[in-house]
């Protein structure tokens, strides 16, 4: 039997699928929840088999009651600044002051380690909250499982379904990481039940470029598709520029256009070039064909 993992952001996509994959692994799971969460997303969590704790992240001492002999704290939480960098850190404050020797960090997204700041608005804040992770004494894990795979089904660009086109820039050869959310709460249960987890931890469903996307499409019944060029990686970057220039109300909005954008630049910018997939064993990994088929 595991110490509990508190899990923070358990009412999100993420996180729910998070509490699901560690109660499978017959661990215990503390859910942190806000104090005003709707009350059907508790219930939901409970049913899961996870303990419920309604804590106002900015009380520290409630806080740190709620860890109380737990192993390690893994944050789903999503939102811009007061939530990337202020609300986790407060978790993380708690976390040193209740002992608890791991936090893994609410990343889940492209290897913004090989990414120049500046180029996408939430990697500057996951930066941000990083340094402060590295200052604490404990523990520190990140998991970058590039864009997750659901976001294929979105008609971004780069799949836009009702186009029937595969769009891309630069190079229609560049692999890009996709990962569902399934795989990456069945990873990251596995890493938050891993005392020697290392620092970071790259991980992927399946690694394909647009060009092989169009393939991938008819393989699974759903061609067939045009492959377009964009353009170059300076052009969007540009366009995310103006784009950003003639919507400041998008400061303030989580998914503002041009933050969407930069989420693609990024996809077209780095990726992972070896994964830690293999690192535990029993994990199975999402077929592209069966997740475009589906
Ligand atoms: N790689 C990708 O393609 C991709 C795509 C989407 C998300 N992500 C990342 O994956 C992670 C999880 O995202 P998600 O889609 O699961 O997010 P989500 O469904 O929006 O859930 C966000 C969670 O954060 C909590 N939260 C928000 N603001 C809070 C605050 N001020 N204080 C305390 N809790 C707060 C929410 O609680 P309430 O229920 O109380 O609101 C909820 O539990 C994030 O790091 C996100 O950036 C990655």
């Amino acid at each position: 039997m595991y110490a509990p993992i508190l899990v923070a952001g358990a009412t999100g996509e993420l996180g729910g699928r998070l509490v699901g994959a560690l109660r499978q692994r017959g661990t215990s799971v503390r859910a942190l929840v806000r104090p005003a969460t709707d009350p059907a997303k508790i219930a939901a969590l409970a049913q899961l088999g996870a303990e419920v704790q309604r804590v106002d992240f900015a009380d520290a001492a409630a806080l740190a009651r709620a860890y109380a002999g737990a192993s390690c704290v893994v944050s789903t939480l999503a939102g811009l600044r007061e939530v990337i960098v202020n609300a986790q850190t407060q978790l993380l404050h708690a976390a040193v002051a209740a002992g608890v020797p791991r936090f893994i960090a609410s990343d889940f997204c492209s290897d913004y380690t090989q990414q120049a700041p500046g180029t996408n608005r939430i990697f500057d804040l996951r930066r941000e909250f990083q340094a402060r992770l590295d200052h604490a004494p404990l523990a520190a894990t990140s998991i970058l499982n590039g864009a997750f795979a659901e976001v294929l089904t979105y008609n971004i660009p780069l799949l836009d379904w009702p186009q029937r086109q595969v769009g891309y820039w630069e190079d229609a050869d560049w692999r890009i990481d996709f990962t569902t959310m399934a795989d990456t709460a069945a990873f990251t249960a596995a890493a938050a039940l891993d005392a020697g987890a290392p620092r970071w931890l790259r991980i992927a469903s399946f690694q394909v470029s647009p060009r092989e996307l169009v393939g991938l499409a008819a393989q699974a019944g759903r061609g067939p598709l045009a492959l377009v060029r964009l353009g170059s990686r300076a052009e969007l970057a540009a366009a995310i520029q103006q784009r950003r220039a003639a919507n400041p109300a998008g400061e303030q909005q989580l998914y503002a256009d041009w933050q969407q954008m930069q989420y693609l630049f990024s996809m077209f910018s780095v990726q992972n070039s070896s994964l830690d997939n293999d690192r535990y064993a029993g994990l199975t990994w999402q077929n592209p064909v069966a997740f475009l088929t589906a």
